[in-house]
């Protein structure tokens, strides 16, 4: 049975560890969004790998796959390759970015000054919007040696934004040589040898450019119903999703954050937490569990089960906070949807549960820590499986199901 790794915010949940954890079985790891955005962290024998645009299972040589509705920048991808062991296949069908996509993501920013989004400037936004302008080319047309790259240049020239690409042609022919084929029937392929499959969701489900703050999200589907789409499969090959959550919460670059806290305790839980951006090195934004955000998310992925991350954080702060409400303009709302429209009004109404300080990992869970996994369990309606106190495969509680 395959499944899929999602995660409930803003991204930086600590999906990587938790693939790493559950895929043992597993034959291959497949991303189906986003591009070289992501930071995907793994933690092996005290060395720490991070990729970009490979699937963390890239980390145990695990097959690695990339679904069609991944934008593949070729000069990363050779940079990951050179780093693993693990068999390929790129999706014929993902778009290429272009060094133009990267021009203009940073020119796009810089135009939107104080309302800048905070990208990764990674060119992942526009090669999705010239994929839709259907002037970005596929894997394929790279391949092929036959796409007509003038309408692409013709209309970023108009942003003057040129070059001759034909050099960034032949390398990007040579990367991607070799390593494409059909996503959707590999993965059939596997399962059909009786193979599981584990897809890894690429930033948070409140950066889905859909259902997310826009527009303060990413240009892809975070959610696991973005699978089979970008696989070209039906709805049942996803299988059952784990939504991963922190216990607090993060944000790197702008846009609403209700939970948010500021100052000394923030600092602190980013310290402790090492909470800087694996692609940008940027300081991600620090707030609490916010479980009208994460009840929207659990929703929209059908998430059942969840894998808790990072709670050796919490045994290093004196203070720990939740939030069920928000309240806007002074009125209290507590389903996400409502508040969408107002989210840069939204402020959390906080909680202050017990404290897990000083907590002990090695007494197993009980206490404060018992207290949290059981009100995440009411409060999203979901069965917590893993609970992770560190980066280290050893340092997760497993909970029988
Ligand atoms: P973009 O995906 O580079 O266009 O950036 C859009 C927004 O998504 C920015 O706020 C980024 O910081 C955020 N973002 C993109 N990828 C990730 C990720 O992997 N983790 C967390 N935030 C991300
Ligand atoms: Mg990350």
């Amino acid at each position: 049975m395959n499944f899929s790794v999602i995660g409930l915010q803003w991204g930086d949940e600590g999906k990587g560890k938790i693939v790493d954890y559950i895929s043992g079985n597993c034959a291959a790891v497949v991303r189906f969004n986003g591009g070289s955005n992501a930071g995907h962290t793994v933690v092996k024998d005290g060395k720490k790998y991070v990729f970009h645009l490979l699937p963390s299972g890239a980390a145990r040589g695990k097959e690695m796959i990339l679904a069609s509705g991944v934008v593949v920048d070729p000069i990363i991808l050779s940079e990951e390759i050179g780093k693993v062991f693990g068999k390929i296949l790129i999706d014929s069908r993902c778009s290429v970015v272009t060094p133009y996509d990267k021009k203009l993501d940073e020119i796009i920013e810089e135009k939107r000054g104080s309302l800048a989004l905070g990208t990764t400037r990674r060119g992942i936004g526009p090669s999705y919007a010239m994929r839709a302008l259907r002037l970005e080319p596929r894997v394929c047309d790279i391949l092929a040696n036959d796409f007509n790259f003038e309408a692409l240049a013709t209309f970023y020239d108009m942003m003057h934004i040129n070059g001759n690409l034909q050099e960034w042609i032949e390398y990007s022919r040579n990367v991607l040589k070799g390593i494409e084929g059909d996503s959707g029937a590999r993965v059939v392929e596997l399962n059909e040898k009786g193979e599981e499959v584990v897809f890894e969701g690429s930033q948070g489900s409140l950066l889905d450019i859909m259902h997310g703050s826009y527009p303060y999200v990413t240009s892809s589907h975070t959610l696991s119903t973005y699978i089979p789409l970008s696989l070209g499969l039906s709805k049942d090959i996803i299988g059952d999703t784990i939504g991963v959550m922190k216990c607090y919460a993060t944000r790197v670059g702008s846009g609403p954050f209700p939970s948010e806290e500021k100052g000394v305790l923030a600092e602190e839980i980013r310290r402790i937490g090492n909470e800087y951006g694996a692609t940008t090195g940027r300081a991600r934004r620090i707030g609490w569990l916010d479980f009208v955000s994460l009840k929207y998310a659990v929703r929209m992925n059908g998430v059942k089960e969840v894998a808790i991350t990072k709670v050796d954080v919490l045994s290093k702060i004196r203070q720990l906070k939740i939030c069920r409400s928000y309240s806007v303009d002074g009125e209290e709302i507590s389903d996400f949807f409502k508040a969408i429209p107002r989210l840069d009004d939204a402020k959390a109404e906080l909680e202050e549960m017990d404290s897990l300080h000083g907590y002990d990992f090695s007494i197993g869970m009980k206490g404060a820590l018992k207290k949290l996994i059981e009100l995440i369990e009411e409060e999203l309606k979901v069965s917590v499986r893993l609970v992770s106190y560190g980066e280290e495969r050893s340092e997760t509680f497993e909970l029988s199901r």
